[in-house]
């Protein structure tokens, strides 16, 4: 299936791999209002097919995954334009994160700004060697406004997020993998293996994966626990539950069925 939009490539393989491709190279895909409504429409459209098991996110042209949010844009904002810009953008990305299937940043260059705050809301990350990625928006006088000051905490603790954050430094792909923003590094195409490393989530049980990325996204919560123990009481009420453990005690491979 292929669906096309104006700032967007959307292609889903015979495996169900569905790739995301942000299509502004000639601005190093920065997110304008354009690409954020034709991506909330996008991640819709991923919601309801059925046939989509995974997602990569990724930029096209060699130079950047998303060089930010479009600056031009930004400038015209006032006080209120811009928190509800802020609050968008942050819907948008909160939209990625809560997808109950699989999604990839292949991040192939520059992921500044909003691009990196794309990347941090899908929920893994393989760089490609060429890629930097940082928070500059207090070089702009602002400060990330897409979930960034959220996420990267989250991700890389308190300290490195404010030193990241307040210098606005851009890490290469090998330091961004160190302290752990990144969850691999490749000399090869990121794409391909995101693909990849998408190929072999598919092989688990699929409603085992729903349920990891439900439980995941409760970790700090005052529920967390309690989340993990009804989701996992859900899931020995499957037939997937069934087949991953008779095959594991008949000395075979599963064959899971999604039920
Ligand atoms: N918003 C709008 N346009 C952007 C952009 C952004 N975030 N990032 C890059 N572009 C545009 C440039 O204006 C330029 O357009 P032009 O050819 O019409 O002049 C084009 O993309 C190419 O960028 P350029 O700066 O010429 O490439 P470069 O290789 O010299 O530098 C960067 C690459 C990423 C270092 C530089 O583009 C940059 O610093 N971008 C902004 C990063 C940023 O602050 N992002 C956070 C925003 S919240």
């Amino acid at each position: 299936m292929d669906q096309s939009y104006e700032t967007l490539l959307l292609n889903v393989d015979e495996a169900g791999i569905c790739t995301l491709t942000i299509n502004r190279p000639d601005k190093l895909n920065a997110l304008n209002n354009q690409v954020l409504e034709e991506l909330d429409e996008a991640v819709d459209s991923i919601k309801e097919n059925y046939k989509i098991r995974g997602v990569v996110i990724t930029g096209a042209g060699e130079k950047a995954f998303v060089a930010g949010a479009d600056i031009k844009e930004l400038s015209s904002l006032d006080p209120v334009s811009g928190e509800r810009v802020s609050k968008k953008g942050q819907a948008v990305f909160q939209k990625i994160e809560d997808l109950t299937i699989p999604v990839i940043a292949a991040v192939n260059g520059y992921a500044l700004g909003g691009g990196c705050e794309l990347a941090m809301a899908c929920h893994l990350r393989i760089a490609s060697t060429n890629a930097a990625l940082g928070l500059p928006e207090v070089s702009l006088g602002l400060i990330p406004g897409y979930g960034g000051t959220q996420r990267l905490t989250e991700l890389v603790g308190r300290a490195k997020a404010l030193e990241f954050i307040m210098t606005g430094r851009q890490v290469k792909a090998e330091e961004a993998y160190e302290v752990g923003l990144v969850n691999q590094v490749t000399e090869h195409s990121a794409v391909d293996e995101a693909k990849s490393m998408l190929t072999k989530i598919m092989k688990q049980g699929p409603i085992a994966i729903k349920n990891a990325l439900l439980a995941v996204e409760e970790a700090g919560s005052a529920k967390g626990f309690e989340s993990e123990a009804r989701l996992f009481g859900e899931l020995c009420g499957t037939a997937d539950f069934k087949e991953g453990t008779g095959a594991f005690l008949a000395k075979r491979k599963p064959n899971f069925s999604g039920k």
